[in-house]
């Protein structure tokens, strides 16, 4: 029982106990760390409870040494409050607040890289114990902008792990983290092909900079990449990134192919003209040397380009261009080919110029050698007259004579033509061009002007005679290529008779002018001075000519016809009377009449009756049908009388 009542009287007394502890004990709270850039204030927030307060308690502040002991900054109780004198804090610390709200806050002032420290809050209630409370602070810096610096040299694939590049970024706090990335991505482990050098280095400031090397093993691909530091840094509440400038890098690499090509012009490329060749192969390789070459040997090439002037056809063939790696003598090579294409001068056959005889055939060629298709044409005049390279003049006439221009050009080329000449004169005698007329009728004692055109080859000779054998010389003559043109002026004295006479080895021809001289009469000037139309042939006079004028009915179309029908019908009129007025003598000697006959024959089918007249005048008149008299008007045109 008494063992039972202890047991009673010891739980009694430890919840006692317990609830005096509890209410003993002073409750402090602070965050855990508090941060801020260098320069800044900084706050320390230390939160208490105590059932005491402010009268009974005691608060203490301290840091934490690099040793570990602690510090005091200051101290208040319910007299005041005290700064600690020589502490890294003096003059930089106040203090808010005088606790009677339960809080108390510490700030510092222009915050420097070693006030990063512990702090602790302690609080000493006169009967509640003692309550203590843990702050870092955190001290940032704003590193400097990162730079980035890119290899210059070219990196060569045959090189091992090579450096790309270095990156830096300084003065931050606390240390700042450098990320390589190649184009979009983080560069990372793969130690067999790639490695980053880092160096860290605490400024006498106490900032920290960091310095990162990239070294890798390169591929032709990575001549397109880019390269780039990421910098990653805390800063208060978080963490902050920037990323250098982007850089790329030179890789050498070997060529594999080689290509070379005329640049210049495009297309067909023809004599004369400038061409140039280009070549390149697909390496990047500081030690490869091109050049370029033909069948004949090597040219000098300024950089990649050989420019050629004033090329011919022996300019044609293969060109070649290598590129020779001078570190290791190999050697590959592309070739492109060259065509110069040409067109020699036209040749004409037969050269220069032709005679061809009258009435004969003529055959010329024309060719020009050329490297493409040409098209021929012939001109004379500047009018094409044949097509394709032969000329063939059949019975040549004079009118054939002239200078024929063969024209060859190159279809794939305007302007690319060459032409030769033929010089065609067409031998034969004589031959006058006939004048409108050579009946002319002048009055006397005026000049008239004769004029004589002669064509003929060789250029015939021209004389003017007159019928009685006098020479009249030309007024003018002028004589061109088988052409003769010869005036002679003649003062009219009487009528003359006069002969111009063209001749030449082959032949000759003559034109006979007949002047009639007249007087002048106060006849009407219509007929006076008129050229004949007449086919007369000698002197004739104003009044002497006669125009044969014959009277044309109106009706022109018909009535030759109309006139040649009723002819035959008279004719046969006349006929058909003989033999009536025949058979009529024959009836009176055997006493019966024959009009009577013929009248009463009335089935006769000829419906045609002739009435026969007495009288020396024969009238023969067509009546109609059944003999019925027609008025003149009904029949028109085939009503006729005819007189014999
Ligand atoms: C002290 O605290 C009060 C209110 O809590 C505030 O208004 C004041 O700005 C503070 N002073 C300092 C120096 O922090
Ligand atoms: C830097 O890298 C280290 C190791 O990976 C890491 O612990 C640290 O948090 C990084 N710092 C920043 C600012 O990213
Ligand atoms: C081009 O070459 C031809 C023949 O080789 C020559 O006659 C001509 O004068 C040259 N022209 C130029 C512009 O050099
Ligand atoms: C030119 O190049 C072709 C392949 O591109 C090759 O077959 C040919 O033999 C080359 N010719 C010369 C003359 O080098
Ligand atoms: C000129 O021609 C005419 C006509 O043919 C002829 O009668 C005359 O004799 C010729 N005269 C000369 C000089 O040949
Ligand atoms: C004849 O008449 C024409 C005009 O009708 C005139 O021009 C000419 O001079 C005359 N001749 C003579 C000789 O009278
Ligand atoms: C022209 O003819 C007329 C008569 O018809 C004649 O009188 C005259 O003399 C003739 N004149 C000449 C120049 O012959």
């Amino acid at each position: 029982m008494a063992a039972r009542n202890t047991a009673y009287l010891l739980v009694g007394l430890l919840a006692l106990l317990h609830t005096w502890g509890v209410a003993a004990l002073v409750e402090v709270k602070m965050k855990d760390r508090v941060e801020v850039f260098r320069g800044d204030t900084a706050s320390i927030t230390c939160t208490f409870t105590s059932s005491e307060g402010v009268a009974g308690i005691m608060i203490q502040w301290f840091f934490v040494t690099q040793t570990g002991d602690k510090q005091r900054v200051f101290y208040q109780d319910p007299t005041g409050t005290v700064v600690d004198k020589g502490t890294p804090f003096t003059g930089r610390i106040s203090v808010n607040g005088t606790g009677a709200t339960g809080a108390i806050v510490v700030t510092i002032s222009n915050v420097q890289l070693d006030d990063e420290l512990e702090f602790i809050c302690l609080v000493n209630g006169l009967t509640e114990g003692t309550g203590e409370g843990r702050t870092k602070l955190k001290v940032f810096v704003l590193p400097d902008f990162p730079t980035i610096e890119g290899e210059q040299k070219g990196i060569s694939l045959k090189d091992g792990k090579s450096k790309i590049g270095t990156c830096e970024v300084k003065n931050g706090f606390p240390w700042p983290n450098i990320t390589w990335y190649r184009n979009t991505a983080p560069l990372r482990g793969a130690p067999d092909v790639l490695k980053v050098v880092l160096s860290t280095t605490v400024e006498s400031s106490g900032l920290f900079s960091v310095k990162s090397e990239l070294l890798m093993k390169v591929m032709k691909e990575d001549k397109d990449d880019l390269f780039y530091c990421e910098v990653n840094f805390f800063v208060p509440g978080g963490l902050r990134m920037t990323e250098t400038p982007h850089i790329n890098i030179i890789v050498y690499y070997p060529a594999t192919a080689v290509s070379v090509w005329v640049e210049s012009p495009k297309g067909n490329i023809k004599e004369g003209d400038s061409i140039e060749l280009q070549c390149r192969d697909n390496g990047n390789n500081p030690s490869s040397i091109l050049t370029i070459s033909d069948e004949r040997g090597e040219h000098t090439i300024d950089s990649n380009v050989l420019v050629l002037d004033n090329v011919t056809r022996l300019n044609s063939g293969v060109y070649q261009c290598a590129s020779m790696d001078m570190d290791t003598f190999e050697e590959i090579s592309g070739n492109t080919t060259v065509f110069v294409n040409y067109l020699e001068p036209a040749v004409v056959v037969p050269k220069g110029s032709v005679v061809v005889t009258q009435g004969k055939e003529l055959k010329a060629t024309c060719n020009a050698l050329s490297s493409l298709q040409t098209q021929i044409v012939w001109l004379k005049e500047g009018k094409a007259v044949s097509k394709g390279n032969s000329l063939i003049l059949k019975d040549a006439t004079f009118d054939s004579a002239g200078e024929y221009v063969c024209v060859v050009n190159v279809l794939e080329f305007v302007g690319m033509e060459t032409s030769g000449t033929l010089h065609v004169e067409v031998q034969g005698p004589p031959e006058i061009m006939k004048p409108d007329d050579t009946e002319v009728e002048e009055s006397f004692g005026t000049t008239v002007d004769l004029t004589c055109n002669v064509r003929g080859f060789p250029t015939p000779s021209v004389t003017w005679t007159t019928s009685d054998g006098k020479i009249l010389p030309p007024a003018s003559e002028i004589a061109s290529w088988g052409e003769v043109h010869s005036v002679v002026s003649i003062k009219v004295t009487s009528d003359i008779t006069a002969f111009c006479n063209a001749s030449n080895d082959f032949g000759t021809d003559a034109l006979t002018y007949n002047i009639a001289a007249t007087i002048n009469t106060t006849t009407p000037a219509t007929t006076s001075t008129s050229i004949s139309t007449t086919t007369t042939t000698t002197a004739t006079n104003t009044s002497a000519t006669v125009k044969a004028e014959t009277p044309i009915p109106p009706k022109k179309e018909g009535s030759g016809f109309i006139i040649a029908v009723i002819i035959v019908c008279i004719l046969l009129l006349a006929i058909l009377g003989s033999v009536l007025y025949f058979l009529y003598k024959r009836g009176k000697i055997c006493g019966r009449s024959g009009k009577q006959d013929l009248t009463k024959d009335k089935s006769s089918k000829d419906n045609i009756v002739v009435e026969m007249k007495s009288d020396n005048t024969e009238e023969a008149v067509l009546l109609g049908v059944n003999g019925e008299k027609q008025p003149p008007s009904h029949q028109g045109g085939a009503y006729l009388n005819v007189q014999k």
